[in-house]
């Protein structure tokens, strides 16, 4: 059976940056209040030209460039998001045109903030399955979409942005072990969107009573939170047959640092085991744990070999983590073309299957 190995990673967020002090003159709040009950000081927010497609596509060559692998190599795009792009086609197809994987097959995964770990998981067993051998997995939300910026409860803890892992199949051990994935409906209605989808579709009342915003109980979160993140990173830890001992780093969903803080009290590690950087970025969802993880690649802090959890928890209820050994690139390809030139060829490919497509129907007719 493969082995799935993490061999490429990559973020991007946008570069406007919203701080606490930005917020203050926007709602009733403070730079002190949000830093002491968050840990957040700022967050990146989206501009006109920027989506949950295109921050996921920057990702994905940023992951491809370190993985040294073409877009057209790939088999399969799992993009998780809870911002798509429409309700269908699915986000990951939009991704995969962006980037010219002529060959993946794509879809969406919708787990909310636990979506990376579970479209992780998806993405190892489609490998270890043998029917797949290069998957890439995205996280990408754009929630600055989704947020009434005249209430301080939400628009105080997101932000946006993208990251991406490439998986690889390899007979060489390693990559990602135990998993485990959680959901309990009951608390659905704790966090969510309410209206847009065929529950209630959008209308104008749905619209002027703001039912298309982020809507949290974030107390009832908060005890949720605390409660499942430190028994999820036990589970994986055990069912990979490790010790806590054994990880070198876990990367948590970055929402709040008091929940982080409880996880590592929970499981008795110090805090400095967890990669934190949620005060940069605020909670930007299932983006997350791959920006948390890029960062602490590039801050050494995760190193080739090294032990890892990463375990999130959100909306759905959804909860879950998943242990992986640090690969890093497999052999270099040295491929003459590169991936990062991919994004420049593929809107002519899409152009051109475009136009097939019109002068096809030009031809024969569109009858079926
Ligand atoms: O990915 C999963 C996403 N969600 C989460 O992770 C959310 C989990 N929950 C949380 O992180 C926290 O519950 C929050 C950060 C959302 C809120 O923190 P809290 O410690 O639970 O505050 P609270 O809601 O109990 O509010 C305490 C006080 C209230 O005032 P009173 O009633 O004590 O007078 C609030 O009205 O703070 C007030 N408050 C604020 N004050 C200044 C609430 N929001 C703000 C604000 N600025 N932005």
């Amino acid at each position: 059976m493969p082995y799935a190995h993490i061999t490429g990673w990559g973020m991007s967020v946008p570069s406007k940056v919203l701080t606490n002090e930005d917020l203050s003159k926007m709602v009733d709040t403070n730079d002190e209040w949000i830093r002491d009950r968050t840990g957040i000081r700022e967050r990146r927010i989206a501009d006109e030209r920027q989506s949950s497609a295109s921050l996921g596509a920057e990702a994905a060559i940023a992951a491809l460039k370190i993985a040294d692998l073409l877009p057209s190599d790939l088999d399969l795009i799992i993009c998780s998001t809870s911002t798509p792009e429409h309700i269908f086609p699915a986000t990951a197809c939009i991704i995969q045109d962006k980037i010219g994987a002529s060959k993946a097959g794509a879809f969406d995964l919708s787990a909310a903030c636990s979506g990376f770990i579970y479209g992780l998981n998806m993405g190892a067993q489609a490998i270890r399955s043998g029917s797949v051998k290069n998957v890439l997995v995205i996280g990408t939300e754009t929630l600055s979409r989704f947020i009434d910026w005249k209430d301080r409860n939400i628009c105080i803890l997101f932000g946006d942005g993208a990251g991406a892992f490439v998986l690889q199949a390899s007979e060489k051990p390693g990559g990602a072990f135990g998993a485990v994935m959680h959901s309990d409906g009951s608390g659905s209605d704790l966090l969510s969107i309410p209206a847009g989808g065929s529950r209630n579709p959008a209308s104008e009342l749905t619209l002027r009573t703001g039912m298309h915003f982020i809507h949290m109980d974030g107390k009832e979160v908060f005890r949720f939170a605390t409660r499942v993140m430190a028994g999820a990173t036990l589970e994986a830890v055990e069912k990979s047959g490790w010790k806590l001992e054994d990880l070198a780093i876990i990367v948590p969903h970055q929402a709040n640092q008091r929940i982080i803080d409880a996880a590592a009290r929970g499981l008795k590690l110090p805090i400095e085991k967890f990669m934190v950087n949620l005060d940069r970025y605020g909670n930007t969802s299932t983006a997350s744990i791959p920006i948390a993880a890029v960062e602490a690649v590039q801050q050494g802090k995760l190193k080739s070999g090294d032990k890892v959890v990463f375990v999130g928890f959100g909306a759905g209820l959804t909860w879950g983590a998943l242990a992986a050994e640090w690969t890093g690139p497999l052999e270099p390809a040295h491929h003459v073309v590169k991936p990062e030139w991919y994004p420049w060829f593929a809107p002519v490919r899409s152009f051109l299957r475009r136009a097939g497509r019109l002068i096809e129907g030009l031809i024969f007719g569109r009858k079926a």
